[in-house]
């Protein structure tokens, strides 16, 4: 079994692409909806929740945990990672190697939550392999909230205000590549790519759910989820099912939030 662990609905779409990549695979998704966002957060806050997600679903004994959330992945994840005895991964390496083939020229802007911009992982992992490259990193806040509010129709009037406002500085100098930095984003995929025609939109979760696939040559079992949700499950039904058009199918257990 394999753990996936968000916030919210973001780390549906590194699930969404394990399934692909091993549609037999068992998953416990961990949702720690009572502490979203997480990337508005300080960076000791965001340790102390990821400690309580990632010990819930070591209790569990899966073969690896995916940290599907780039707020994680990029503030505390090393930290995170010590001391299991089933590898931890994050998005930001499989998310760089995938923006970094995606642009011939360097050209990449880096889209995260204000905690993953703060931290400039994804800077510097992307300019320790190609030093020329030519980065625009933007933090988005708002676009957690509209993922999570199922605001993502590319005819939402309020979504692509918020969407075009916030991306304009890259409209002067439009990147090849535009790494999503926080698996929240993939879903504003059809609001984002109208106005960067030619560039390359990097999901960062689906890379990693590839990479973490072919770590552990397939991981097969009965092809299960399960969610544990730390608020509301029928909540996360809703909003799972508002901003990608369908529940997600499995069982659904709510579990106490860390204090
Ligand atoms: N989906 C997460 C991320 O990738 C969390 C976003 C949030 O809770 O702010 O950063």
């Amino acid at each position: 079994m394999v753990g996936i662990f968000d916030s919210g609905v973001g780390g549906l779409t590194a699930l969404a692409a394990l399934r692909r990549f091993c549609p037999l695979c068992d998953v416990a998704y961990f949702g720690d909806t009572a502490h979203l966002p997480y990337g508005s957060r300080s960076e000791g806050t965001i340790m102390h929740y990821a400690t309580a997600a990632v010990s819930t679903l070591a209790a569990l004994s899966p073969e690896a945990v995916l940290v599907a959330c780039g707020t994680v992945s990029t503030v505390c994840l090393p930290k995170l990672a010590e001391g299991y005895r089933f590898p931890v991964f994050g998005i930001a390496e499989a998310g760089t190697a995938a923006a970094l083939a995606a642009a011939p020229h360097g050209r990449i802007a880096v889209l995260g939550t204000e905690a993953t911009i703060r931290t400039g992982v994804f800077s510097r992992m992307i300019l320790a392999r190609r030093p020329d490259a030519v980065l625009t990193c933007l933090a988005c806040p708002m676009f957690v909230f509209l993922a999570e509010s199922g605001m993502n129709r590319p005819d939402d009037p309020i979504a692509r205000l918020a969407v075009a406002r916030t991306l304009a500085p890259l409209l002067s100098n439009p990147p090849e590549a535009i790494l999503l930095g926080c698996t929240h984003f993939p879903w504003l995929s059809s609001l984002i790519s109208p106005l960067f025609p030619d560039a390359a939109l990097i999901d960062c979760g689906a890379a990693a759910a590839r990479a973490l696939s072919l770590r552990l040559r397939f991981p097969a079992g009965q092809g299960k989820t399960c969610f544990y949700i730390t608020d509301s499950a029928a909540a996360f039904q809703r909003a799972a099912r508002a901003v990608s058009g369908r529940v997600p199918e499995g069982e659904f257990f709510e579990v106490p939030p860390a204090e």
